[in-house]
């Protein structure tokens, strides 16, 4: 009986449309009177204000990506109004890499595209907070623009393990990195006066199984390597919401956990803005409340009637329901939809192209360059344009994070816009291989809808050696493009993590062919997170990482193989030279492929059935990524903050100056080469007591101007003592150790007594 009457409450609701105000009732929201409103709202309405709308056809026991056709088709997801008291409803749509709406709508010949903005990993790799900010701000700008309210970015779990499927969408294995980014984006973002929803706090970093997984850390990693790049951002940059994440923790659901959201995120960090679920995350809508999680989305009856009825035996508390419908009220005066902003459908989308081409250029890492290879400085040259991926780009990855944009440069695309001579030859031979590939695939999965869950990437294929020997006598250079892709609901399998048989092949006829000849080969890693170089690389003269670039990914890699743009982008995880030696990889799964089941998870009957699985133990604590390989003395491939340019920079003039509670720290770079170019200064420091630290962790870090040939620009570094404390066990809080600091830039090093 209960349920029907929450339902029709909500179907009358819905059918108002827009959710005007009623004119007869005085009372209606305004940004003073909140508390009024809480105190004029009944259960049922309090109930339907923190349960979103809802998806049809979904039963809310299944984690899924949001999609809505209600005010903003494709966005993924709306709140309930309440128009008897001017509640409108707000429109929540998907993040990070841009916004994704639908890009056409029913009778309508207008499109909606919106901009593919560099995935995550790209944006953090430029080591550029004001770039980052200013995406932010163009994609906050299409938010505004095209109607929706909160965009449900960042995506800031730390990249644990190189298998995650969503590492693309998030930025780096480090927190001080992965947590200045996500503030810089929200920062941006909200400057154009809309939301953002830090996600997925936290400990979400894997795929498989990820809503019923349980994710054990001791304290110690959550404070200094999960939570802290929310902390870093939430406190810096004050996201009107955060987005709980669909594990568990310890074996309490995030989005059910008070010791998470009440006791760390609100109490400790003085959090003050909303928590949301992810989509159908946790179970049970009166603990979602109780332990501080606000609003459930994207919501179901369900949910509606545990909140009602745990509220009448007393096991929620009026408290609890109010602040969490004070919170949404809160949040719900913000939007430029209460605010009735008249939004125009019509973002600058060529503008924000060139910001998108501009800061996929300055993720983009140069991992090797022998002999001067690039950049390619005569376009005379004729160039073999080699790997299925140079035809069909990857712009961005798989679920959520994607984006529905107009076009993707690929680099075919984008190296002819850039004035070079491309093998057309070849070009054809793999864009009728592209083209049969997709219409079989296309074919096969007609009526099927299953894009979010896996996106087509054509296989490479072999091509003979008489041939190549023929694209070796016809050209100058080879350029080589490996892609790798990936996303929500799965983890990659180890196999990708290494070259597939073809790719190998390819490389190594390729190479051998055209050195041969003494021709050079480039390799181009148009890819979502790290892979294996090490066997390889010796093989080839350059490679080059864009990563998912976004649609102007093509154009990108083009100015940095041209020289228009010099690289400055440094690599924001490890590159191991083997799976096995990144710290903790037998404690993730990386070795199971999510099969249809496996994506959705499993209830576990006993949640401590299969690890990896129904749980996982972070066996590495703190030492995650180049952490924990430092401190085990192996060797990288390319280490974390890698990446060269076309130009040398000197470090020069160290120095650190102790003030009252804090250290300023100096330090000038010198472009001592002859290109133009810009330089990370990154700042490490190194504690005392050795034996309970990781060797070095970096603290800040700075992107000098771009400087010319012979220019210094010199960069302080404004550090609070709090910055240097770590987490102890015993005392369960922070303290800062007393002895001697060594603060590292480059190969340069200060020792200091604090
Ligand atoms: C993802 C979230 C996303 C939500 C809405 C979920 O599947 O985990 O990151 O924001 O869907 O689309």
């Amino acid at each position: 009986m209960k349920k029907a009457i929450i339902a029709s409450l909500s179907v009358a609701c819905l059918a108002m449309g827009s959710c005007s105000g009623n004119k007869d009732n005085a009372l209606q929201l305004n940004k003073n009177n909140i508390d009024e409103i809480v105190n004029a709202m009944t259960l049922e309405e309090k109930s339907l204000l923190l349960v979103g709308i809802g998806m049809p056809g979904m039963s809310g026991t299944e984690t899924v990506v949001g999609e809505t056709d209600m005010i903003i088709p494709g966005a993924a997801g709306v709140t309930n109004a309440i128009p008897r008291l001017g509640i409108p409803s707000i429109v929540l749509a998907d993040g990070p890499a841009g916004l994704r709406i639908k890009p056409t709508r029913e009778n309508d010949s207008k499109t909606y595209y919106c901009t593919a903005f560099p995935v995550g990993v790209c944006l953090a790799a430029s080591w550029n907070k004001q770039l980052v900010e200013q995406t932010g701000e163009a994609i906050g700008n299409e938010v505004r623009e095209y109607g929706c309210d909160i965009l449900l970015a960042p995506g800031t779990n730390i990249q644990r393990n190189p298998l995650c499927g969503r590492n693309y969408e998030y930025y780096s294995e480090d927190p001080i990195l992965s947590g200045m980014t996500a503030a810089a984006y929200i920062k941006g973002v909200q400057k154009m006066g809309v939301g953002t929803s830090i996600k997925h706090f936290a400990l979400n970093n894997q795929e498989t199984n990820r809503s019923y997984m349980d994710s054990r850390a001791s304290e110690r990693a959550k404070r200094e390597i999960y939570y802290k790049p929310f902390e870093i951002a939430i406190k810096e940059a004050k996201p009107w919401t955060v987005m709980s994440s669909y594990n568990y923790i310890d074996g309490v659901y995030a989005s059910q956990n008070p010791t998470l959201l009440q006791d760390v995120l609100r109490g400790e960090w003085g959090y003050k803005g909303l928590v949301m679920t992810d989509w159908f995350g946790g179970d049970n809508g009166a603990a979602n409340i109780q332990s501080g999680n606000d609003l459930i989305m994207p919501g179901s009856d369900d949910r509606r009637v545990q909140i009602i009825e745990a509220y009448k035996k007393g096991e929620l508390s009026d408290e609890a329901l109010n602040a969490s419908v004070k919170r949404t009220l809160e949040l719900i005066v913000k939007c430029p939809t209460f605010n009735g902003y008249q939004y125009s459908n019509n973002p600058d989308l060529k503008a924000h192209a060139q910001i998108s081409r501009n800061n996929a250029c300055e993720g983009i890492v140069l991992l090797k360059n022998n002999d001067n290879t690039l950049p390619i400085t005569s376009k005379s040259k004729n160039i073999a344009l080699f790997g299925i991926t140079s035809y069909c780009y990857n712009s961005g990855g798989i679920g959520s994070g994607d984006v529905n944009e107009a076009y993707t440069v690929d680099l075919l695309e984008g190296m002819k816009n850039a004035g070079f001579n491309l093998d057309t030859k070849l070009a054809k031979k793999y864009q009728d291989s592209v083209k049969e590939q997709t219409e079989k695939y296309d074919k096969e999965h007609a009526g099927k809808n299953d894009a979010i869950f896996a996106k087509f990437t054509p296989k490479d294929f072999a091509i003979n050696g008489n041939e190549i020997e023929g694209y070796a006598l016809s050209n100058e250079l080879a350029i080589i493009t490996l892609g790798r892709m990936s996303g929500e609901f799965a983890d990659r399998h180890i196999s990708e993590f290494y070259l597939k048989e073809e790719e190998k092949n390819l490389i190594n006829q390729v190479s051998e062919t055209f050195h041969k000849n003494n021709k050079k080969v480039v390799v181009v890693l148009n890819i979502c997170g790290a892979m294996e170089t090490a066997s390889w690389r010796d093989k080839v003269d350059a490679i080059l990482v864009p990563w998912l670039g976004g649609q102007e990914g093509g154009n990108a890699v083009a100015d940095v193989l041209s020289g228009k743009v010099n690289p400055s982008g440094k690599l924001p995880m490890t590159f191991y030279k083997d799976y096995f030696d990144t710290p903790g990889a037998k404690n993730f799964p990386y070795d199971k492929i999510a099969d249809a089941k496996s994506m959705f998870g499993d209830k576990a009957v006993n949640r401590d059935s299969i690890e990896n699985y129904d749980y996982t133990i972070y066996s590495e604590d703190i030492f995650v990524g180049y952490r924990g390989l430092e401190k085990e003395g192996k060797e990288a491939a390319y280490p974390f903050g890698y990446g060269l340019s076309y130009t040398t920079f000197q470090i020069e003039d160290l120095k650190v100056e102790r003030k009252k509670t804090k250290v300023i720290i100096k330090v000038t770079i010198k472009n001592s080469g002859d290109f133009p170019g810009k330089e990370v200064a990154q700042l490490f420091v190194t504690s005392p007591h050795a034996e309970k630290h990781p060797l070095r962790e970096l603290l800040d870090y700075q992107k000098t101007d771009k400087l010319i040939a012979g220019q210094s620009q010199e960069l302080t570094f404004d550090i609070d003592f709090d910055r240097l404390s770590c987490w102890d066990e015993e005392l369960h809080s922070s303290t800062m150790d007393i002895g001697e600091y060594t603060f590292q830039v480059g190969d340069k090093k200060v020792k200091i007594k604090l």
